[in-house]
């Protein structure tokens, strides 16, 4: 019997087979891993110290963790592995750390930027199930970086939501509103995470982009962004967000986007 039988043997007598089935797969490739690479004590210092100082680095406002799994792929990773589109629906991405529940609601065709700094944008599409009907009154959440790269969230004095809204679509399925071009960004890379990108020699920036969360009865909540085609970074996105389905034309001063949303099975 191996050291990591043994482990693994520890949990055969967990209550829950799941949770048996999950620690197991963990041990088995975490020594596996161990083994492969000869991992030297002084590396294993290293990782829980990182982890650690990780874990330090989080608070009601930061979640640094979830940016390590972000720049890790294993958010998008697991958002591709529960969010199938069936070649149908919109994919989706990552949610990342700026949204905020119970945005401002706002009208068709209204301007959200609520003062933003940037150049006008306006941005339309619609809603609709997989055979193309409407789906009329899909609760939308968007939120958008302005033209310096921040989202409002990340002005410390400023005390109003800005490029932030709740919208509903209409009985075309249609939603519309005014808001500023967003602009690439670099993700929080003054903590762990960004050691980690700068011993990889890789970049925090994250190509520009607009966020949704899309909600609707009887349909899967879609979180995902679209992304401006041409932009910097679409190639190199620190968190693997990047869907080539999920960017488009920003022309002029505007953008269209038509979301699909997933049907959800009905609960039993
Ligand atoms: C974002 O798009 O807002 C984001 C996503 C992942 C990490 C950091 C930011
Ligand atoms: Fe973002």
């Amino acid at each position: 019997m191996t050291l990591a039988d043994e482990v693994v043997a520890s949990f055969a007598g967990a209550a829950s087979p799941r949770f048996a089935s999950l620690m197991t797969s963990l041990v088995r490739h975490l020594h596996a891993f161990i083994d492969e690479v000869g991992l030297t004590e002084a590396e294993w210092a290293a990782a829980i110290d990182f982890l650690t100082r990780t874990g330090q680095q989080c608070d009601d406002r930061r979640q640094e963790f979830i940016l390590l799994s972000d720049v890790l792929g294993a958010s998008m990773a697991v958002i591709n592995a529960n969010h199938p589109t069936g070649g149908a629906a919109t994919e989706s991405t990552v949610l990342g750390p700026f949204f905020v529940p119970d945005a401002p609601s706002f009208g068709p065709g209204e301007d959200i930027s609520a003062g933003a700094p940037g150049t006008p944008c306006h941005v339309s599409g619609t809603v609709r199930t997989p055979s193309g009907e409407a789906v009329a009154g899909a609760e939308i959440d968007v939120w958008q970086s302005d033209e310096t790269g921040h989202y409002d969230v990340q002005y410390p004095d400023l005390d109003h939501p800005r490029a932030r809204a709740r919208l509903r679509t209409d009985a075309d399925g249609a939603y519309a509103f005014w808001s500023v071009r967003p602009e690439a960004y670099p993700i929080p890379h003054d903590g762990p995470v960004g050691e980690l990108l700068t011993a990889a020699g890789r970049s925090p920036m994250r190509p520009a982009h607009i966020h949704f969360k899309i909600a609707a009865p009887g349909y899967h909540t879609l979180t995902t962004h679209i992304f401006m085609a041409g932009g910097e970074h679409l190639d190199s996105d620190a968190v693997f967000g990047v869907k080539d389905s999920l960017i488009t034309t920003f022309a002029g001063d505007r953008a269209t986007f038509d979301f699909t949303l997933a049907e959800a099975p009905p609960t039993p």
